[in-house]
């Protein structure tokens, strides 16, 4: 094959390839994801990707940016359209619905599905990411509202964030239905309206004011002072749990059009990455797609890009340490075996171990175990096989320390 016939090296256009670092950072990220939502009382499910496409098409399900434009939408051999989840809302909605009998109510539930959508890739926006899903079904109670905050304000700190590095914007689409038919906006000029707040932030204000004009509603129609009674109430059962960096902000919408109540958005405050990190809210309607008497819900998803750039601007991001704790080197290809056994007795013991074959030279074998992030080295060599002592290197610090054979696992197991 001549040069230009190889294939690209480059992963599919706003999708990830994630390496043993990268991966290692989705794994502490979906390790704490997961420990402070059992921490907080919910329970993991899951689903597949895969969805019939009608699930977003229905009128309430899902906003129209969303299903016309965003979704990976194909035809399967059945002559089904199938569509690649681009949120896990409607799919959770449809697993309650299906057993709402079997299921206890309130049902607290959470998962961390990949997710897809066919957006233009920018900072903190792809088109594929990792997204937990912390939901409560079955309660009509603000305090089910409040719960929910609280687990992403525990979410928060648990990652190493302070009160002042996040704010929690709530606004309620209570306020903004009576605003509405205030000033009797139709249906179309609702979800224009509900839409254009969803932009305002990425607009400029001129244009802003002049979008609202055209609807004639006044700007100052959006500067409520006071929250209204859902939000003004939830804010209070927040702060008796000490969550004190959470305000009222009329102009919090959320995108979906199955928001029935209160909706909240996380955003940062850092002048580097001053944009919303993730958000949700109460939807009490979303059932209603599949039975006439709908379960209420209240929840939100947290993706993993906004908060490695949150982590990442703050220098919160965890340092890469592999699994693998010690390399075995060998002198020569005759150590091989030799190797291979004292490496087979410490993996035995628990000790995460990785051998080197001897194909290349030992200063090669070491610069890959430093590539490698590997912090230990051992080398075998017939000294050490005859008289039983090994030299165990900290590859970062250069200090060693001889250990007899039978020492090995013991020095490992206790670091
Ligand atoms: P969403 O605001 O569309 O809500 O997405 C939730 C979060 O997922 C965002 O705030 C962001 O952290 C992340 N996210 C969304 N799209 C992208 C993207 N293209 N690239 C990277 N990250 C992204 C929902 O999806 C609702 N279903 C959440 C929910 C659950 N509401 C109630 N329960």
């Amino acid at each position: 094959m001549s040069k230009k016939e190889k294939l690209s090296v480059e992963s599919y256009k706003g999708v990830r390839d994630f390496y043993p670092a990268d991966q290692a950072f989705l794994n502490y990220l979906l390790a704490t994801y997961r420990a402070v939502a059992e921490r907080m009382g919910y329970v993991e499910y899951h689903a597949s990707v895969l969805e019939p496409a009608e699930l977003y098409k229905s009128k309430g399900a899902d906003n129209e940016e969303l299903v016309n434009e965003q979704t990976y939408t194909f035809v399967d051999r059945g002559g089904r359209e199938v569509t690649l989840r681009p949120e896990m809302t409607p799919t959770v909605a449809r697993m309650v619905s299906a057993k709402r009998r079997e299921l206890g109510f309130p049902l607290r539930l959470f998962s961390i599905p990949n997710v897809f959508r066919y957006e233009r890739p920018q900072r903190g926006r792809l088109r594929e990411h990792w997204q937990l899903n912390v939901d409560l079904f079955g309660s009509p109670s603000l305090a089910a509202d409040a719960e929910v905050i609280a687990v992403a304000h525990t979410l928060m700190k648990e990652f190493g964030a302070e009160d002042k590095d996040f704010v929690i914007k709530l606004g309620s689409r209570t306020f903004l239905n009576t605003l509405m038919d205030t000033y009797a906006l139709g249906d179309e000029a609702r979800m224009r309206f509900l839409g254009l707040l969803d932009r305002r932030a990425k607009m400029p204000a001129e244009e802003f004011a002049a979008a609202l004009g055209e609807m004639n509603v006044p700007l100052d129609a959006l500067s409520a002072d006071t929250a209204p009674a859902d939000v003004a109430e939830v804010l209070d059962l927040l702060a008796t749990l000490g969550i004190q960096n959470a305000v009222f902000d009329p102009s919090i919408v959320r995108g979906f059009a199955y928001y029935s109540g209160m909706v909240f958005e996380v955003f940062d405050t850092h002048p580097e990455n001053n944009r919303a990190l993730f958000g949700g809210g109460r939807y009490d309607n979303l059932t209603s797609l599949f039975d006439d008497e709908p379960i209420t819900g209240v929840g939100f998803g947290m993706g993993d890009v906004t908060m490695h750039d949150f982590l990442s601007v703050r220098g919160l991001l965890p340092a890469y340490i592999p699994p693998t704790k010690l390399y075995v080197a060998v002198a020569d290809k005759e150590m091989v075996p030799h190797a291979l056994s004292i490496a087979a007795d410490l993996r035995a013991q628990g000790v995460a171990t990785a051998v080197d074959f001897g194909d290349k030279k030992l200063s090669d074998q070491i610069k890959a175990a430093t590539k490698h992030s590997i912090p230990y080295l051992l080398v075998v060599g017939s000294n050490e096989v005859t008289s039983g002592t090994f030299v165990v290197r900290d590859l970062a610090s250069g200090t060693e320390e001889s250990l007899k054979r039978a020492e090995l696992s013991a020095f490992f197991l206790n670091l």
